[in-house]
């Protein structure tokens, strides 16, 4: 029933979630802000700037403009010292067959991450030519959970939002798939993904026919 399937990437795909720890703690630890797995949990999803916010919304310094774009670049090299040995032995189980299967079934598949090193870590994963349309993060204006980045990736893929399946892990992702009016599937916990319309553990569960 659906013509395009709409995937995010981290954590999703392949899990740099882990990298994106390292690196924000090491930031936050170099200004003496406390940082844990569960703060990060609520970075998940949130764009890089979006992040830094909510990481120094804990220090008591003020910060200028200028000093949070060196800060953010600065954690930014550090991740992607990170993610430049991934391979393809970094993809998620299960998430390349859901790529073929949603293939095979003759659907659009696009990928909508907020991720400005996502063609990075696409390339990185040998999965780049898998998509029809990759969304630059660059071009977006609103983070998730705005709904613009699978807006547009519906608009650029030719087709409505009402006959897209999103799939998203974060909280933030799930509400930005459902305010742009698509089916929702969720990666991870349903206590956590409450507003996905189906949650299941990993892609390796991914069943197009059941959704
Ligand atoms: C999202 C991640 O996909 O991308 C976030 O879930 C990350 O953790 C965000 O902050 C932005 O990534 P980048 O690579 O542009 O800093
Ligand atoms: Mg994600």
């Amino acid at each position: 029933r659906f013509k395009a399937v709409i995937f995010d990437l981290d954590g999703v795909i392949t899990d740099t979630a882990h990298y994106h720890y390292l690196a924000w703690k090491r930031l936050a630890e170099s200004q003496g802000v406390h940082f844990d797995h569960a703060f990060n949990e609520n970075l998940k999803g949130i764009d890089r700037m979006g992040s830094l916010d909510l990481i120094l919304a804990s220090s008591k310094r003020v910060y200028t403009p200028e000093e949070k774009l060196a800060l953010a670049d600065e954690k930014n090299r550090h991740y992607q010292e990170l993610i430049a040995t991934m391979s393809s032995a970094d993809l998620l189980p299960g998430a390349v067959r859901a790529l073929d299967v949603v293939r095979a079934a003759g659907l659009r598949i696009g990928l909508a991450s907020v991720s400005k090193n996502a063609f990075t870590v696409l390339g990185r994963l040998g999965i780049t030519d898998k998509f029809d349309y990759v969304v630059d993060a660059a071009t977006i204006a609103r983070g998730k959970p705005d709904p613009e980045i699978f807006l547009k990736a519906a608009r650029e893929l030719g087709v409505a939002p009402e006959d897209c399946l999103g799939v998203e892990d974060a909280v933030a992702g799930v509400a930005s798939i459902k305010s742009a009016g698509m089916f929702a599937l969720g990666i991870g916990h349903p206590f956590v993904l409450t507003q996905a319309d189906v949650v299941i553990t990993s892609l390796g569960d991914f069943n197009l026919e059941s959704y």
